[in-house]
């Protein structure tokens, strides 16, 4: 390699920014990704944004808005240039019965962008995506927004960050007033007010500055909400600690901004901020050995699998994190797991309105690799090394269902169907060692029915899909030194009535109380019980 494509692949790594929004449904996710997209010039996106999200509050909305899957597919990852920066924003799914796939995506971002509604505070989702980012050190930037509104106190929103997500929280903007009173936000960093003006249609520059927080100009014109404001600001600088970067980057410190996204107020600085303070993608650690984004050779992970537009010819989109080197497209590629090569010529780009991006990717890219089965989640790309990517979580369902298939004739079609469904993340599919009724594991209960759904209309199966008595699961292994297979096997054969083995043979126990696993534990110590597996 000359040592102009290695410094090409360096630079290009830098200017990288992968990142996700998490926050808890009607925070105002959409309506942020919108504002990025709009700030970064990539507007024709934003209509889409909009689109998919109109029908995405229930079930049955959800299955009409499958039918448009081409803007969900195009929507799922959208790239956008600022600055100089190269800007990758992963969409984690709304709903909470999607969790499982929204963890997996949150293992491709190299930050995260928390949205909390400043009037409902920390809310559920937002807490347990918080507690995937931290299980990771990933480094989180705070946006608290809908301040147009009557909101929480300021000071107390910081604490409850801080109390239930357990980060310090370093206000970068402090709020001047709130609903009807909103003034705008002191800029603690640039000693600076940015003053707040309704509205969508305005130009993105024309944000009123009054330069100095302790200008008199501000007490005349905004009060008390300014005076709380300045007094508060003296408080937070006296108790909170000042920004450190380290911290920051280990996920345990996080800078705070205050707007409104749908007034188009608050979200360049965020955007700022995510390209002055957010990591470039780093090294990623495989079984072998960690992988160097600057690192000359091609290396990915497949992340998430979405299936395609359209369901009839069952393609599915592999979406892939460039952990290293340089894709081009054509590119001669090696899925380890099953040693089959690959030449991906259509490789979709998510950014229509720039063509080149469609010829070649770098670390912290993603890119969609249409397929008809040969990728699966987890699978690890490489030029030719041998190299397994971890840390793609799989969860212990907490939900079971039989599924048997109406007509016996389409057995095997409701095999195939589950078997791809189970690639995709769908659902996690059971089979029983003793017994021959396939067992389905969600997280939520949303799942099942997107799975009766899609099993009817791609593979053509009327599936019956029945209560089963589990409730509990738990992947089984043993360590070589407490007798590895040999124990293992041992455990199996005592309890095959209730252990079943998933997509990629990993054995599991299914069991019905929590209590019988307390008990089980006890009667094999050896043995090791995980509500986790990731993917090896
Ligand atoms: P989500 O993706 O996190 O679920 O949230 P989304 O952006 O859809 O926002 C949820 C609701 O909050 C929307 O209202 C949106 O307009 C509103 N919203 C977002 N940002 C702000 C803000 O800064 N201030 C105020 N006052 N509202 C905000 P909706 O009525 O549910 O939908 P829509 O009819 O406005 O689209």
């Amino acid at each position: 390699m000359s040592s102009d494509t290695a410094s090409r692949i360096e630079s290009e790594v830098r200017r990288r920014r992968t990142f996700a929004i998490i926050s808890h449904p009607d925070a105002g996710k959409t309506t942020l990704t919108e504002k990025l997209l709009l700030f970064s010039g990539a507007i024709q996106i934003a209509g889409s944004v909009k689109a998919r999200k109109a029908s995405r509050h229930a079930t049955s909305d959800w299955m009409e808005i499958e039918k448009q899957r081409g803007i969900s597919v195009a929507s799922s990852v959208m790239q956008m240039e600022y600055r100089d920066c190269v800007i990758n924003l992963l969409d984690t799914p709304g709903h909470q019965d999607f969790s499982e796939d929204t963890y997996r995506v949150l293992t491709a971002v190299d930050a995260a962008l928390m949205v909390i509604d400043a009037a409902n505070g920390v809310e559920p989702q937002t807490r347990r995506l918080l507690q995937v980012c931290r299980a990771r050190n990933t480094p989180i930037l705070t946006f608290v927004n809908k301040m147009d509104r009557e909101v929480r106190q300021p000071l107390d929103l910081m604490d409850e960050i801080e109390r239930e997500l357990g980060m310090s929280v370093v206000p970068f903007t402090w709020p001047v007033g709130m609903g009807k009173f909103f003034g705008g936000v002191l800029d603690l960093g640039k000693d600076q007010m940015r003053v707040f003006s309704p509205g969508e249609e305005r130009a993105t520059h024309d944000d009123e500055i009054i330069e100095g927080l302790a200008n008199p100009v501000l007490e005349e014109r905004f009060g008390s909400p300014y005076m709380e404001a300045a007094s508060e600001v003296e408080l937070v600088r006296e108790a909170a600690p000042g920004f450190d970067e380290a911290e920051f980057l280990a996920g345990r410190q996080t800078p705070m901004f205050f707007g409104s996204a749908i007034n188009n107020f608050g979200v360049r600085e965020v955007l700022d901020a995510l390209v002055d303070m957010a990591p470039a993608p780093g090294p990623r650690p495989a079984l072998q050995r960690e992988v160097q984004p600057g690192e000359p050779k091609f290396t990915g992970v497949v992340f998430k699998i979405q299936a395609n537009m359209d369901p009839a010819h069952r393609d599915r989109i592999a979406f892939l994190r460039v952990a290293s080197g340089h894709f081009e497209r054509g590119m001669r590629l090696k899925v380890v797991r099953s040693g089959k090569e690959l030449r991906p010529n259509t490789v979709v780009s998510f950014l229509s309105q720039r063509r080149e991006l469609l010829e070649e990717a770098f670390g912290g890219d993603i890119i969609g690799i249409p397929n008809h089965g040969v990728l699966q989640l987890g699978d690890t790309l490489t030029e030719g090394e041998s190299l397994q990517f971890t840390g793609l979580p799989f969860f212990a369902p907490e939900m079971f269902r039989a599924v048997e298939v109406a007509d016996p004739l389409r057995t095997k079609q409701l095999r195939a169907g589950l078997t791809q469904l189970g690639e995709e993340g769908a659902i996690q599919v059971f089979r029983p060692v003793a017994g021959s009724v396939l067992l389905l594991g969600a997280v939520g209960q949303l799942q099942f029915e997107v799975v009766a759904h899609r099993l009817e209309h791609e593979y053509g199966v009327k599936a019956r899909i029945m209560p089963a008595r589990y409730n509990v699961a738990r992947w089984v292994t043993c360590d070589e030194a407490d007798g590895g297979e040999r124990e293992l096997k041992r455990f199996i054969d005592g309890n095959s009535h209730r252990v079943a083995l998933d997509a990629v043979d990993a054995p599991c126990v299914l069991l019905e109380y929590a209590g019988e696993l307390r008990a089980m534990q006890e009667n094999w110590p050896k043995i090791k019980f995980h509500a986790l597996r990731e993917h090896a």
